[in-house]
């Protein structure tokens, strides 16, 4: 009898792990740095500290940015108890001196791994680590974990964060998790209580309009990679962003105004701002477009909503976010190559958020109007507007409400 019981017993037991990301984390977008976009594999402790000292002598620091994130092969090997460690050659002072050197300029570090066997650069995976490098991530001061997909195979998704969640969660030290599974398995279906962001897209490539085809996979010009955001905003909030990739401003291939338009759009849909560039030989325009503190603002409202396609006319996207104290961000996005004149008549737009209740009310009130990359505030919605959006360019706008 006994032992019929304790078999039941132990079949139904189920010793409940917590899964669960760490609450109170990334309650708006985070914002940040990270080496890949800009370096690849190219990553060493001389320059990670070059990108902490310039985080903050450029402005970015008071801008919002926060994490410092070195993205893959930063990895030496493990050693004969399976313990991880960085390349002696390019991390010689060791992670922990590493962390300890960012976090002195108040900023925060972010490292990589993979849920695999080994990481898409060929380095060493957390399959079957996962506890035990969690554990070291903590011993370091890593504040943020980037957890790619590569050399999965016979894992399923959601089981693999899940079980790098857990471990973070033992390990104590509060991380962010940023799910790197490209969207593959609908990571905005069940990454909410596992992550604190998921990207939702393959890699963005270098550009604003076009596709790279590297054979058995594609990455995704800056256009590309908007569209792949529709019907996903019903998922993000605050602490779990859909996120479409970092950021390719200052990186030599997008114009001016298409540096602008590429920021302004991921402020729209409050992507994870994670520049991707030189912090060290910024141009004054590049950053001017990263630290612009009015747009920055929409990306980081604390609603966290994520923005909205409202209207598709000609080449000219219009885009609404609806912000706090009933503000609306507004955005015209000229994807066309020709400039584009816009006619707005303010009383017959009805524009309304259906799965957030926000509703923007031209009828009764009376908003100001705010161009947010001229920095001037430019009327009223009493009056109906008729403006111009050069190509590959955007207007972006602030209504804030007058009652
Ligand atoms: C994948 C990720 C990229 C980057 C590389 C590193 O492609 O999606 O963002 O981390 O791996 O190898």
């Amino acid at each position: 009898m006994l032992l019929i019981a304790d078999v039941g017993f132990s079949q139904g037991n189920n010793y409940t792990q917590n899964y669960n990301k760490f609450e109170g984390l990334a309650l708006t977008p985070p914002m940040g740095w990270n080496s890949w976009n800009r370096f690849a594999c190219h990553v060493d402790e001389n320059m990670i500290r070059q990108m902490a000292d310039a985080m903050v002598s450029t402005g970015m620091k008071d801008a919002g940015y926060t994490y410092i994130n070195i993205d893959d092969c930063w990895h030496g090997e493990r050693d004969s108890l399976g313990f991880i460690h960085p390349d002696p050659k390019r991390f010689p002072s060791g992670m922990k001196a590493l962390a300890d050197y960012v976090h002195s300029k108040g900023l925060k570090l972010g490292i990589y791994s993979d849920a695999g066997s080994q990481t898409c650069g060929g380095r060493p995976g957390s399959r079957g680590y996962e506890f035990q490098d969690a554990q070291t991530y903590a011993s370091w001061g890593v504040d943020y974990l980037k957890y790619d997909w590569c050399n999965t195979e016979g894992l399923k998704a959601e089981g693999a964060y899940k079980t790098m969640a857990a471990a973070l969660r033992r390990a104590g030290r509060p991380v962010v998790l940023s799910i790197c599974e490209w969207g593959n398995d609908q990571p905005w279906e069940w990454g909410r209580t596992v992550g604190h962001l998921w990207r939702t897209t393959g890699d963005i490539f270098n550009c604003f309009d076009c596709i790279e085809d590297h054979g058995t996979w594609k990455s995704w010009g800056v256009m590309q990679i908007l569209d792949m955001q529709q019907n996903l905003r019903r998922y993000a909030g605050p602490g779990h962003w859909n996120d479409p990739d970092m950021l390719e401003i200052g990186n030599g291939k997008l114009s001016p105004s298409e540096d602008r338009a590429h920021f302004s759009m991921w402020a729209m849909v409050a992507a994870p701002l994670i520049a991707g560039n030189d912090l060290r030989s910024m141009t004054s325009e590049t950053i001017e477009v990263l630290t612009n503190k009015e747009v920055i603002a929409v990306n980081q409202d604390s609603l966290g909503i994520q923005g909205f396609q409202y209207a598709v006319k000609d080449s000219v996207e219009t885009w609404f976010k609806p912000l706090k104290n009933d503000d609306w961000a507004l955005c015209f996005l000229n994807r066309g190559t020709k400039p584009q004149t816009i006619e707005f008549k303010w009383s017959a737009q009805e524009v309304a958020d259906t799965i957030f209740h926000k509703q923007l009310d031209v009828k009764h009130t009376v908003y100001k109007i705010r161009d947010l990359w001229m920095k001037k505030d430019i009327g009223t919605t009493k009056k109906d507007m008729k403006t111009m959006v050069p190509a590959h360019d955007v207007l972006m706008l602030r209504l804030s409400s007058t009652k």
